[in-house]
């Protein structure tokens, strides 16, 4: 198995070492290879995903990516964000899972991740109006919705289908496509919520979702504050898969500028990334299990600083990799 690995910018160098070290003791017949990507491929060669990269990722078993995104970049032409949307276009990752768990808590975000409003036409009118525009072909919509469907089956069973139906064309077609999917999933109690009411539920009440489901915006709004509500981004993993093709595993948090090289990254969202991967990636769900144990004994011995504790992210590493060969 091939995995190729892009560490990105700022903090996504220091985690991607981080699981790099992890899966030398957990998985070491892996052949790990790592790519320019983000704001670090613009200074190489002037583009955030190059050509090079892209191919590599296309013959991986699975991509795993830190983070990209840097302030130098903030008024750019080129960004290190425009790497990652095009890279998951490509590799038409349309589901992105975001699970989120903490005392009581455990659901699932499962965001459409290739279409809406960051793939719609945008540009500027002569009045110096500017515009980005949310498209949805129904068939963008069923598959991840079967997806989300099938995922609810293998869990409790109930599936929270987000939009805001009162206002938009694209969340009316929303609607209407996931009730067209619905009965061939009677095992599955499915409800519909606006995504206002949505992100006030998940604050006061996280515990009443199992799977939600929504369009690429709105997932990722309401991913951040599902993992604020679970113990913040440091913890926060995400798996975006395809049909067949690899996924890429990455955090759900961006490059955090403002601890970047500091050395105390938390590498957890990371870690459960790498979780994920060798669940849904490389069909290895016993090292995924192993590893999510051991990352939770991590955070109980070796708590970083977002945790409130005062772990470097090598001590943190140091104390999951002891947990893994202690097993
Ligand atoms: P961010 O997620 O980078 O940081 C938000 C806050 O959370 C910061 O205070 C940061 O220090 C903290 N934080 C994040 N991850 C942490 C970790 N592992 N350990 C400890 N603390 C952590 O979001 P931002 O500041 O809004 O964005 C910074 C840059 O990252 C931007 O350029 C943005 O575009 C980019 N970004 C990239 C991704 C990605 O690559 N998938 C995701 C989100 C944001
Ligand atoms: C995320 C990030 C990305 C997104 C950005 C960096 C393009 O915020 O993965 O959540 O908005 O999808
Ligand atoms: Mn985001």
């Amino acid at each position: 198995m091939n995995v190729v690995c892009l560490p990105g910018d700022g903090i996504g160098p220091e985690v991607a070492a981080a699981a790099w070290d992890v899966l030398g003791t957990l998985a070491p017949d892996l052949v790990l290879e790592e790519r320019p990507f983000g704001g670090a491929a613009i200074r190489e060669s002037g583009e955030p995903l190059p050509p090079d990269t892209l191919a590599a990722c296309r013959a991986a078993d699975a991509v795993l990516l830190g983070a990209v995104g840097a302030p130098e970049y903030d008024r750019a032409e080129v960004r290190p964000e425009q790497g990652l949307i095009a890279l998951r276009s490509e590799l038409d990752v349309y589901a992105n899972l975001r699970p989120a768990r903490s005392q009581g808590v455990d659901l699932l975000i499962v965001r459409e991740l290739v279409g809406g409003l960051y793939y719609g036409a945008r540009g500027r009118r002569e009045d110096g109006t500017v515009y980005d525009t949310c498209e949805y072909h129904p068939s963008q919509i069923e598959r991840v919705a079967r997806r989300a469907f099938e995922l609810a089956r293998t869990r409790r069973g109930r599936l929270t289908s987000v939009d805001k139906a009162n206002v938009l064309a694209t969340s009316r077609l929303w609607r209407e496509v996931v009730e067209r999917v619905a009965p061939g999933y009677p095992d599955v109690e499915l409800e519909h919520m606006l995504v206002d009411t949505a992100g006030m539920q998940l604050v006061l009440r996280p515990e009443q979702f199992d799977v939600l489901l929504t369009e690429n915006t709105f997932g990722d709004i309401l991913s951040d504050v599902a993992a604020g509500v679970t113990g913040g981004l440091g913890l926060a993993a995400s798996a975006s898969l395809g049909d067949g093709g690899p996924g890429i595993f990455e955090p759900v948090h961006g490059s955090a500028p403002d601890i970047a090289g500091k050395g105390i990254a938390n590498p957890a969202a990371m870690l459960r990334s790498v979780a994920l991967m060798l669940r849904h990636g490389l069909g290895r769900p016993e090292l995924g299990d192993a590893l999510e144990q051991a990352v939770e004994r991590g955070l109980a011995e070796a708590p970083p600083p977002d945790m409130g504790g005062r772990a470097t992210t090598d001590d943190f590493t140091r104390a999951v990799i002891a947990a893994l060969s202690s097993r």
